[in-house]
């Protein structure tokens, strides 16, 4: 992807050892180390309170780091004001100014910026004409939809041309069907323009549709930075394996680990075989992660090649249309999934003594929960 090209013209914005706090006791973003192409869509995914927006504010420049620093393309911009820092921003609650016209909204930065009366003309009604708003330009915000006044803080945090633009949940007052509509328009605009994207979201269904990278945040600390898949397919500990998607948890004791897999003894009895990732030797807790679609149902009996295979009982099946889920009780875990093709849940029912197997290499040996 980088084709050889040095990595210092490719990177815009880069966090070093940054620490927050307001109160000067609690650190609300704890040692940050972020690096942020160019081009590139970022998301900062956490819970509330894990310090996103304040990481955010950071770049934009309204809030000061306590210690550590942020370059944009490579120059410190501790003494740059937000203005100078060539910066669209877009939040939660539109932000727009209600007594402006739509066309008047999306001038401002223009105007402010002291733009040429035909250039802003131009320029605002080819971002108009970019979120398909020409024909309401002279209405107030107020006489528009939720989704309609979200593109024009859109249009208005792009329309000057920004390096990049950060979202602050920008989607969230926005009913499920239009929050998905949205995030399909900015992530085609993000590759139409190849602008810089830093985004908040805490939905992490958002974050793996929209982004090339998710950072993901909680407690101030970044747990891991990676491509969507590479969060869901290979979390570095158990929050992550959590927070993304759907996660089984199996909790036991590492008895031996070898080439990069140990043997893991559930507490119920019986053991697995599992990819050693952040475990800290014989003797120690793990907590093992399987994600539902990499466990098959082996009817009691019937025999299996799949290494792990452990006794299960069903607790309930749930049909969702294109797939269905088998609720299970494994190893004390009464809320073990296991995903099913169409149809396949028919068989099964409440109370059934089954068996499930997966794969070693589909098992993760992470830190206890
Ligand atoms: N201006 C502020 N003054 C004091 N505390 C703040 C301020 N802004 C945020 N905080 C606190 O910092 C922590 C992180 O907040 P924030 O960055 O807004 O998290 P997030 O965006 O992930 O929800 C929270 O505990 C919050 O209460
Ligand atoms: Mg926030």
């Amino acid at each position: 992807m980088d084709g050889g090209m040095d990595i210092r013209t490719q990177r815009l914005v880069r966090f070093v050892g940054v620490q927050k706090t307001y109160d000067g006791e609690h650190l609300v973003v704890k040692n940050l180390d972020l690096d942020i192409r160019k081009g590139e869509f970022v998301t900062l995914l956490g819970p509330s309170g894990s310090g996103k927006t304040t990481t955010l504010m950071m770049l934009a420049g309204f809030e000061v780091p306590t210690h550590g620093e942020i370059f944009i393309a490579d120059r410190p911009i501790k003494n740059m004001p937000p203005h100078k820092r060539d910066i669209g921003m877009v939040f939660q609650n539109y932000a727009l100014f209600p007594h402006l016209t739509i066309e008047e909204n999306v001038a401002f930065p223009l105007t402010v910026r002291g733009t040429a009366k035909a250039e802003v003309t131009e320029r605002v009604r080819n971002a108009l004409r970019m979120i398909k708003l020409e024909n309401l330009a002279h209405r107030r915000p107020g006489q528009l939809s939720g989704g309609q006044q979200q593109r024009v803080a859109l249009a208005r945090a792009l329309v000057f041309n920004p390096q990049m633009v950060l979202m602050d949940e920008p989607l969230g007052a926005l009913d499920k069907r239009l929050r998905e509509h949205m995030q399909l328009e900015i992530k085609q605009l993000h590759e139409q323009m190849g602008i810089t994207v830093v985004y908040v979201t805490h939905d992490q269904g958002e974050a793996l549709t929209m982004s090339d990278r998710i950072a993901v945040f909680n407690d101030g600390i970044v747990q891991q930075i990676d491509k969507p898949d590479a969060l869901y397919e290979r979390p570095v500990n158990s929050l992550v394996a959590n927070f993304i998607g759907e996660n089984n948890v199996l909790s036991g004791t590492v008895e031996t680990i070898e080439q990069g897999f140990c043997r893991v003894a559930l507490a119920s009895g019986g053991s697995v075989v599992a990819q050693a990732v952040n475990v800290q030797g014989p003797g120690a807790a793990t907590a093992l992660s399987v994600r539902p679609e990499r466990i098959v149902i082996v009817p009691d009996g019937a025999a299996t090649d799949l290494a792990n295979r452990l006794p299960a009982t069903v607790q309930d099946t749930i049909y969702l249309g294109d797939h269905a889920l088998a609720v299970l009780k494994v190893a004390g875990n009464g809320e073990f999934m296991v995903k099913l093709p169409p149809g396949a849940h028919a068989g099964l029912g409440h109370g059934q003594a089954v068996s499930i197997a997966f794969r070693p290499e589909d098992c993760r040996a992470l830190d206890p929960v």
